[in-house]
């Protein structure tokens, strides 16, 4: 564990994780499960938000309370599969503002190819939080973070929930800034780009397709 990278061994976390994996999990038994997992890495996640306080009168009386600080966070999504991450943690924080980064992976390099890319306003004002279920070669989430740069953002954090040392070496060794929060750092990635032992395909999973 590192600065770079968190493991979140909360054991909610992990039980969950596991029931993952589990490979007669039904699909709406991950993609519920997701859901709940990512409000929990997103309590990890945006532990060290800003806060200001606003005067309030409670019942009781009157006091400075705490709120969070600045422009809304951003949440992106690297479709599809952040998708399942997204619907979580936007549960979380309602008010945040919410970009997609469409990428998919070439099956053959590897290499990831963008196809969609709308991102909300000031990104350099804001916290974003990139969402991807699968670190895997990093190739798709460090082509996305390279574009969430360039279109301003500099405070940018990633959450996945499994990740393989190859895509945190790759993601270190792109984007140093950029710290991973994950539920699980597994063992490797086979010959075709898989995390091992993982939990498969996690769009696959989450939307029943094949
Ligand atoms: N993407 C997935 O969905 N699963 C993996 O194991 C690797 C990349």
């Amino acid at each position: 564990m590192s600065d770079h990278l968190t493991v979140v061994t909360h054991p909610l976390v992990q039980h969950k994780l596991t029931l993952m994996r589990d490979h007669n999990a039904s699909t709406a038994k991950f993609r519920q499960l997701l859901r709940e997992i990512s409000q929990l890495l997103a309590y990890e996640i945006t532990r060290e938000l800003d806060l200001t306080t606003k005067r309030i009168e409670t019942p009781l009386t009157e006091m400075d309370a705490p709120v969070l600080d600045g422009k809304k966070l951003a949440l992106i999504s690297i479709l599809r599969a952040g998708n399942g991450l997204l619907d979580g943690v936007l549960e979380l924080i309602p008010g945040a503002r919410v970009g997609f980064v469409g990428l998919y992976r070439d099956p053959k390099s590897l290499q990831a190819v963008e196809y969609y890319f709308k991102v909300p306003d000031a990104l350099e004002d804001r916290l974003v939080i990139a969402v991807d279920p699968m670190l895997a070669t990093g190739n798709s989430s460090v082509a996305a973070i390279d574009k969430l740069k360039e279109a301003g953002a500099r405070n940018i954090r990633f959450m996945c929930l499994l990740a393989a040392p190859e895509g945190v070496a790759r993601m270190k060794d792109a984007h140093p800034d950029v710290r991973i929060v994950t539920a699980a750092l597994d063992s490797h990635l086979n010959e075709k780009g898989y995390i091992v032992p993982g939990l498969g395909d996690a769009g696959d999973r989450m939307f029943g397709t094949k």
